[in-house]
């Protein structure tokens, strides 16, 4: 995946390898609502402040407003569409039983925010989350919850995981 001598850029999304010829500038957002019909990041501010567009890329987040499209080249990104194919995360899980979400435009950025931090703290302490998710604005106030939920989800997939070995070791 690389961007090619005829301008096209390849990249990956949700696992889906994609080509992509517009001009290299564009910003990614607006590659994947407007080219690729992925319309779970939002436009908000479109100077990467305000988490609303949200990518995640392994442990880390991307903000695709203020990713041009050339710079996507040879990356991998999953957005909310794509992070639980199959099944829900414990992140999404723990979000629907703390009624997370009010009118739910931040919360794709909130989600993937919580998903990246617990990839690289499973465990965080309260100061971890409040830096983890500082970077997404909610206009509806939704922090308090957002808070709880984080904190659940810590426990959902810890609680996952002691299974997955359990079911290991009784399998081996
Ligand atoms: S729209 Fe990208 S950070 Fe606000
Ligand atoms: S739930 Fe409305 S902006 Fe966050």
């Amino acid at each position: 995946m690389s961007e090619r001598p005829n301008g096209a850029v390849e990249f990956e999304v949700d696992g889906r390898k994609q080509r992509v010829a517009d001009d290299p500038e564009t910003p990614l957002l607006w590659v994947l609502r407007d080219r690729l019909g992925i319309v779970s990041p939002k436009y908000g501010c479109g100077m990467g402040v305000c988490g609303a567009c949200t990518l995640l890329e392994g442990d880390r987040t991307v903000r695709s407003c203020t990713l041009p499209l050339r710079l996507a080249a040879g990356r991998s990104f999953t957005t909310l569409e794509g992070l639980a194919p199959k099944a829900l995360h414990p992140v999404q899980r723990a979000w629907l039983e703390t009624d997370v979400s009010q009118c739910g435009y931040c919360q794709g950025g909130m989600i993937l925010e919580a998903v990246a931090l617990l990839a690289r703290s499973p465990q965080p302490t309260d100061e971890e989350i409040d830096t983890g998710l500082y970077g997404v604005l909610c206009r509806c106030g939704t922090y308090a919850r957002v808070k709880r939920a984080v904190r659940r989800a810590a426990e959902i997939a810890a609680v996952e995981r002691a299974q997955e070995r359990s079911t290991e070791r009784s399998g081996s």
